[in-house]
């Protein structure tokens, strides 16, 4: 019978450490693209190609990486979904086809090379315009949400708050609950009744009724397109970077950033592992990665799933410059005080 003192559980215990650093290193790294090249200009292969994922037996717990292939099947209206939001963060690089997204009610247009980051809890929808298929790929952190019971998604169907889209005219012509609406910041002008030595605590605690409101002001005054000729790369210890997606930069994003990595032909990105998760997509380029003691070939359309704390390093080979488009879950980490990079070898351009 297990109980306070027990040898076995102490063992646990002193095992945990050594089974995670396991389960972290018996956790897929490199994904092959197959699939997503094969469906990539044939515009009658269509569907979604999960290539992170925990449900696909990776060690990730908080992030998930996809790629969805959409046609248009509503004649000249375009292809839609329905309206809906998440309580994750979202982040879309669009690889083909033309659109727009309605999101919290303001329009936002995009094309091939685009980004667009989908705010927690945002009410939004995405129409294809274009005359090629829509083609995304996509990183989430809906694992992150799950992980924490927290991974609410809704649509216009069955929507918990639909009835506060039905306030006004306008907010039914958006077809996207909420969308109109800019609710009432109550936060500091809270109108609750503070006397004696009651006020810090009636303070603490109407601050924490005002917080999803204050949230949701936050969120849309948060940035959400990135267009691609905006995109701007600039030199670090690990290469030629550009963040893209990242709470530092106006985005109200709390778990996920995203940004892009080029290593130019014959050339080497610094080395760093960090206590994030991260994945890789393949842009461009060919060459090949080394994770801790082990190397991996990869070339435009693979993906890469780096395991937390594990020492990485890309080296581009091929005739033109590699590019990986690249989201972690570095924001989380730092919200929670658990995140640490540490930097090896510089790289070399
Ligand atoms: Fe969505
Ligand atoms: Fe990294």
């Amino acid at each position: 019978m297990a109980g306070l003192g027990d040898r076995s559980d102490e063992n646990d215990i002193l095992t945990f450490a050594l089974k995670e650093r396991e389960r972290r290193q018996s956790s897929p790294v490199l994904v092959p693209g197959d699939e997503v090249r094969r469906r990539l200009n044939n515009p009658e292969l269509l569907g979604m190609v999960h290539l992170i994922d925990p449900k696909l037996g990776f060690g990730v717990r908080s992030i998930r990486l996809w790629v969805n292939f959409y046609g248009n099947d509503e004649g000249n209206l375009g292809w839609k979904v329905l309206g809906h939001r998440h309580l994750i963060d979202a982040v879309i690089h669009v690889l083909r086809g033309r659109g727009h997204s309605i999101i919290d009610g303001a329009r936002y247009d995009w094309e091939a090379g685009d980004f667009l980051c989908v705010p927690t809890y945002a009410w939004h929808r995405h129409v294809s315009t274009g005359e090629e298929a829509f083609k995304y790929i996509a990183g989430t952190t809906t694992p992150f949400s799950m992980a924490l019971g927290v991974s609410v998604h809704e649509d216009e169907r069955y929507p918990e708050y639909w009835v506060f889209a039905q306030k006004s005219e306008e907010a039914r012509t958006t077809l996207i609950p909420g969308g109109a609406e800019v609710p009432e910041l109550p936060g500091s002008q809270s109108k609750a009744a503070f006397r004696g030595d009651q006020a810090l605590q009636a303070h603490l605690y109407e601050h924490e009724v005002a917080f999803a409101a204050d949230e949701e002001q936050r969120r849309r005054v948060g940035r959400v397109l990135v267009k691609s000729s905006d995109v701007n790369f600039g030199h670090t210890r690990m290469g030629r970077v550009a963040y893209i997606v990242d709470p530092r930069l106006g985005f109200n994003t709390k778990v996920m950033s995203t940004l892009l990595a080029e290593v130019p032909p014959g050339h080497h990105s610094g080395a760093h592992r960090h206590l994030y998760e991260e994945v890789n997509y393949v842009l461009a380029g060919e060459g090949y990665s080394i994770v801790e003691d082990r190397r991996y070939e990869w070339q435009s359309g693979d993906a890469l799933c780096i395991p937390v704390f594990s020492w990485h390093q890309h080296f581009s080979t091929g005739a033109e410059t590699a590019r990986f488009l690249v989201h972690t879950t570095r924001p989380a980490m730092e919200n929670l005080g658990y995140q640490v990079t540490q930097q090896g070898e510089t790289a070399d351009y």
